[in-house]
């Protein structure tokens, strides 16, 4: 087991991660939960999964309500997050009632959401189930639903009291999810070198993605990682952008494909293609490191599913994004591996050509078959 403190200026919290026990969970819950009542949403597939299990160890313990949620990106919208006060409101919620949210990225950023607007703020905590959400999205308190204008446009920062991680659970993901939390990790060894790299690159060579003694590495590995950024940078006003390292191509392949074609995790994966070639064409690298670490990610193309995709529309999405943030487009590139840097001097072309040749390496990395 390891616990690592995310230590912010108001109030710290823990990430703990577990191999293969809950007996973490319940001692984290008896610090929040007195005689008040817990509330626990689960994500549909998840619940199908572990559900009766793991109800059965919180229900003997604390005084259980469980809402099980439909899985998908579509849940994350205000229709379900009407649904989820009108629940908690019926059940009069006090605040010092708690919540907790099991499942992926959807599950926790939904949640975590009602969390912060109920009653205005409710306790919350954080069991992500879901690679991506383990490395990612359950760490750092944002949180938030879709609109019809785009994806997470409504939100709010709202740390929860812990996040809980049992590696356990990964074992049922599918293999594709397992990709996309997969991306997440390369972006973290990309920006962090080293160590995280060689753990990831021995992982990815053996293309073992169920071996639960790596993935625990890499869990502990990206969570202090993030931990950190968000330590320095709690609402993303300076460094915590750096997390967007393969992000801004990887959202406008989402955007210009339409969401839901390609997962998140694996438009990142092209994203970081396009911006290691985006680092060389600016100069800003000749690395030998670099070329490495873009082989390592042509190696996961195989992984993916083949979607036809077009330079300039991808090119399109960045500019409107642009024109939603504000004049200049940041991107973030790195001069060597572990090395990232925050910059808006890109020449339009200099983008293009990087979009094209990561487009090229996607149409001859993905498995013909
Ligand atoms: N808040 C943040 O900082 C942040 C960061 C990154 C991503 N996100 C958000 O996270 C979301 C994506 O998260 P995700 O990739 O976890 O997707 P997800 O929550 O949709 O989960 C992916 C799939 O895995 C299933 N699943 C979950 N746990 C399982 C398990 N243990 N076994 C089998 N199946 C399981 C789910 O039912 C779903 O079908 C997006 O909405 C994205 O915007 C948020």
């Amino acid at each position: 087991m390891a616990r690592i403190e995310l230590k912010l200026k108001e109030r710290s919290y823990p990430i703990v991660v577990s191999k293969n026990s809950t007996a973490q969970l319940i001692q984290l819950l008896k610090k929040e939960l007195k005689k008040n009542k817990l509330f626990v949403f689960y994500d549909a597939n998840f619940y199908a999964l572990h559900g009766k299990k793991l109800s059965k160890e919180l229900s003997s313990k604390f005084q259980y309500n469980e809402i099980v949620l439909p899985s998908g990106e579509k849940t994350k919208s205000a229709k379900e997050l009407s649904k989820i006060y009108a629940y908690l409101l019926s059940e009069n919620i006090s605040r010092t009632d708690f919540i907790l949210a099991v499942g992926g990225g959807v599950t926790t950023d939904l949640v975590g959401y009602a969390a912060a607007t109920t009653l205005r703020g409710i306790k919350w905590g954080a069991v992500p189930t879901t690679l991506l959400g383990m490395v990612d999205a359950s760490i750092g308190g944002k949180t938030g639903i879709n609109h019809k204008a785009g994806k997470n446009l409504v939100g709010a920062f709202w740390q929860p009291s812990f996040v809980f991680s049992n590696i356990e659970f990964l074992q049922t993901l599918p293999h594709r999810q397992m990709i996309a939390g997969y991306g997440e990790i390369l972006k973290y060894a990309g920006l962090l070198g080293n160590e995280m790299l060689d753990v990831a690159e021995k992982f990815l060579r053996k293309a073992d993605f169920y071996d639960k003694n790596r993935l625990y590495r890499m869990v502990v590995l990206s969570s202090e990682y993030k931990a950190k950024i968000v330590k320095a940078d709690e609402r993303e006003g300076g460094k915590r952008m750096l997390l967007n390292f393969g992000h801004t191509v990887g959202h406008a392949i989402e955007k210009s494909l339409g969401y839901g074609k390609l997962l998140h995790g694996e438009a990142v994966l092209l994203g970081l293609l396009a911006a290691i070639q985006l680092s060389a064409h600016t100069n800003y690298s000749s690395s030998k490191a670099l070329t490495d670490y873009a082989k390592l990610i042509v190696d996961t193309l195989s992984y993916l599913p083949y979607k036809r995709l077009n330079s300039s529309s991808i090119l399109d999405a960045i500019q409107n994004d642009k024109k939603r943030i504000d004049s200049k487009q940041k991107f973030i590139l790195l001069t060597n591996i572990g090395k990232p840097i925050i910059t808006d001097k890109v020449k339009q072309s200099e983008i293009l050509s990087s979009i094209k040749e990561m487009l090229h390496m996607y149409k001859y990395g993905v498995k013909n078959d």
